[in-house]
């Protein structure tokens, strides 16, 4: 029985690259896609999201634009790590969608997708978490339609876009304290300590390239991506932080997690938007489930082979 998926996200080189997981991977029925401001603006994380289930062979997919700003505080400032377009200047290299987003906006659709399917949801926001927010917030009965979130979010041990804070919940910090601290909803938090350790290497990508004219596409999207990644790792490579989720969510326990209780500070001053991950042993068992260890070789295989067979499959 396949695994009913949404995929929130604010594409973003490395919400490509998921969404292709997604879409490549028989475990999983991608229902439906929403988008959220993010990497670039939500006009763009929307067009970007259309143009790539354009190139998936996936138009069937409903896209509904969600948030176009954090819930309460304006979102500072945004990295240019995904290019001017999101995708690094190359949106254009992908085929004109045959359609529009959908007529609803996003929470309206993740509402409808949820009533409508036979099991619960797997839901993985791969952006900043307002849509998710006020989905819970306008929609509580909901949760009971929700198998689990699993979100690529947060820094255990330090941030990418400020000191102590991953870029998704620095974008919008209360909204990530209501879906990870105040919400009963199970959730699998996949962090960018994991996904950083899992980035994939120029020759990953060049053998992608070779696969098919899909994987070409997809790696055509890659190099200004690539260029802050190869100065942030230290070496020429880019880290798939969003697929890491996706791949979570495709083969549940893929990744090795331990439940604690976390937080997120909202308040302004240099921590703001940073996790805070509670490991004192007499909180074991409650909190949320954070990946903390895969068998990166193994992930990195994983992702390549599915991908692979996009070409093939379209
Ligand atoms: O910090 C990594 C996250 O921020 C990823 O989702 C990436 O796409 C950016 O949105
Ligand atoms: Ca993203």
């Amino acid at each position: 029985m396949t695994t009913p998926l949404i995929i929130d996200t604010d594409p973003g080189v490395d919400d490509a690259f998921a969404l292709a997981l997604a879409v490549a991977s028989p475990e999983v029925d991608l229902i439906g896609v929403t988008t959220v401001f993010g990497n670039v603006s939500p006009e763009l994380t929307t067009r970007n999201a259309l143009r790539l289930l354009a190139l998936l062979g996936r138009e069937d997919v409903p896209v509904a634009a969600g948030a176009a700003r954090p819930l309460v505080h304006p979102q500072p400032h945004v990295s240019r790590a995904h290019g001017g377009d999101g995708l690094s200047g190359h949106a254009d290299t992908l085929p004109e969608p045959t359609r529009g987003p959908d007529d609803r906006d996003a929470v309206t659709l993740l509402k409808d997708l949820l009533e409508a399917a036979d099991s619960p949801v797997t839901v993985v926001p791969i952006g900043p978490l307002t849509n998710i927010a006020l989905l819970l917030a306008a929609h509580p009965h909901l949760k009971e339609r929700i198998a689990r979130l699993v979100i690529m979010g947060g820094g255990v041990r330090g941030g990418n876009i400020t000191a102590v804070a991953e870029f998704n919940l620095w974008s919008d910090p209360e909204a990530a304290r209501r879906v990870l601290v105040e919400e009963d909803v199970p959730v699998t938090l996949v962090p960018m300590d994991l996904t950083r350790r899992c980035a994939v290497s120029a020759a990953w990508l060049a053998e992608l390239a070779g696969t098919s004219a899909v994987g070409a596409k997809l790696v055509g999207l890659t190099p200004d991506y690539l260029a802050t990644y190869r100065r942030f790792l230290g070496w020429d490579g880019m880290a798939l932080h969003d697929a890491v989720a996706v791949a979570e969510a495709v083969r549940p326990g893929l990744l090795e997690v331990r439940r604690h209780p976390v937080d997120v500070e909202c308040a302004f001053g240099p921590g703001r938007g940073g996790l805070l991950v509670d490991e004192r042993l007499e909180h074991q068992g409650s909190g949320v489930d954070i990946a903390v260890d895969a068998d990166l070789d193994g992930l990195r295989a994983f992702i390549l082979d599915r991908l692979s067979a996009l070409g093939v499959r379209q």
